[in-house]
């Protein structure tokens, strides 16, 4: 038999394998609620205007709420052979009212539905991913706030390079996932056009009222351009290129877990409820989530890619193609809110292991460039010259297994004759953390400014 929908110009109905690779119910049924929101816009809107009914359109207005209640109480029967939301929903009105459920699609075409419902569904996330990263720099803060003048080794290229706070190190992370926070902010503005009203791909002879569908659905205005709002799928590759930077943050943090967790660092302990353990190494406590995040990071880069391989061929207006957009965003915001979750719980329940991070903060000749920056300021040399004396000094240090401050003043002065009892003052790591009070650098007074800068922004 044919299609209910199309059958008039169709004999016969499709081939399995057809409707197989055709129907998109199996994972579009994610969008019931939006699909329903749109309806019952569209059909107040169309009474409003005089094109039906208003007798029908409150009838169409009823039977889409009968049917939001059967699809969240799993009532509802979805139907491969109705191919996607849009054409399960109008079935089960015309199951429901009858013949008014006809004169829903009056100046309405999937085309510029299904583009009104996904940015529904994308925005919520946009709101979702935006509660998910204010919960994580919270947690963030708190960290940093408890370990503002804890020193740590600060790295380059995973060698230990000056000392610096725990808090500035978490700090860094709130500036990343700030400037996330300010993306997903920034994509929800310029995403909020109505794609409603655009119908199939021209507008319509209708007199509808865009303005009034766009408000109702929560958008600032209506699309401003038919076939660009039926085939613009921006909004979607925002929110993935968003959440793929997002992810790329997430993931070296959740490097960093890994590393610092491990028995060779021990410069954090993850708490229980966030690691797991080994059925066969008793002793084992691993960071299973952290790696996870990392993991999951990948899916939402593939995510990216997929979609943005999806649209570059397209010719305006709608292809089919575009129906492979959603699978990809689901899973991609799905594996976000739940990386972002977990990051959140790691970060609040673990314990920085303050006296670890202290001695390593000490090893690795971290205050070497203390020591360049002294014989600069006190012996006044060219910065270069100072470097290649103090170069000499981590060499011999080096030689005899010992760290700067366990030199001699003999042995110092052998690198340069003008060195005097004073350097060892500025070869402790405290001394080298509260020395660096340039506007964002490591001294605590600077990172608890930030610290409240951020506690104020956030309010
Ligand atoms: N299921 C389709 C999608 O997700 C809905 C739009 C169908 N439009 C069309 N002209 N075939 O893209």
């Amino acid at each position: 038999t044919s299609n209910t929908m199309w059958g008039g110009r169709f004999a016969a109905g499709p081939d399995a394998i057809m409707e197989a690779i055709n129907a998109s119910i199996g994972f579009d049924k994610r969008m019931a609620a939006q699909d329903i929101a749109g309806s019952r816009a569209h059909a107040a809107m169309l009474a409003a205007t005089g094109i039906v009914q208003t007798s029908d359109a409150d009838a169409i207005r009823e039977g889409l709420l009968t049917i939001l209640s059967e699809i969240e109480s799993g009532k509802f029967a979805f139907s491969t052979a109705l191919e996607d939301i849009h054409m399960n929903v109008e079935a089960r009105l015309t199951d429901l009212i009858g013949a008014p459920a006809g004169r829903l699609h009056t100046a309405r075409s999937r085309n510029d539905q299904v583009a009104t419902d996904f940015k529904l569904w994308v925005r919520d996330q946009l709101d979702a991913s935006e509660q998910g990263l204010l919960q994580l720099i919270d947690a963030l803060l708190g960290q940093a706030d408890a370990g503002a003048d804890w020193v740590m080794p600060g790295f380059t290229h995973l060698q230990t390079a000056q000392p610096v706070t725990w808090g500035h190190h978490m700090m860094a992370y709130v500036e990343m996932f700030g400037r996330d926070l300010s993306r997903v902010r920034d994509a929800r503005v310029r995403m909020n056009e109505s794609p409603l009203g655009a119908a199939a791909l021209a507008g319509t002879s209708f007199p509808i009222d865009r303005q009034m569908t766009a408000q109702a659905l929560g958008f600032d205005r209506p699309a401003a351009n038919s076939l660009d709002a039926v085939s613009d799928r921006d909004f979607a590759l925002e929110f993935l290129g968003a959440a793929s930077i997002c992810a790329m943050h997430l993931s070296r943090l959740a490097e960093e877990l890994v590393i610092w967790s491990s028995a060779q660092f021990r410069f954090v302990s993850l708490s229980d409820r966030f690691s797991t353990g080994s059925s066969i190494m008793p002793q084992k406590k691993n960071p299973d989530a952290a790696e996870l995040i990392r993991a999951k990071v990948g899916r939402i880069f593939g995510a990216n890619t997929a979609l943005m391989m999806v649209m570059k061929g397209l010719p305006l207006t709608y292809s089919k193609d575009m129906q492979e957009d959603k699978e990809q965003v689901f899973d991609a915001a799905d594996n976000l809110m739940l990386a972002l979750a977990a990051m959140e719980g790691m970060v609040r329940d673990m314990t920085a292991n303050r006296e670890n991070l202290a001695a390593a903060a000490g090893s690795g000749f971290s205050t070497a460039t203390d020591l360049a920056d002294w014989l600069v300021r006190v012996l006044g040399l060219p910065f270069r010259e100072a470097h290649h004396i103090t170069g000499a000094l981590v060499a011999m240090a080096e030689k005899a297994g010992c760290d700067l401050p366990d030199l001699s003043l003999e042995q110092m002065k052998s690198a340069h004759a003008g060195i005097t009892d004073d350097v060892f003052t500025v070869l402790g790591v405290e001394n080298s953390i509260n020395s660096r009070v340039s506007y964002g650098g490591t001294a605590p007074a600077q990172v608890r400014a930030q610290i409240a800068r951020w506690k104020e922004t956030l309010g």
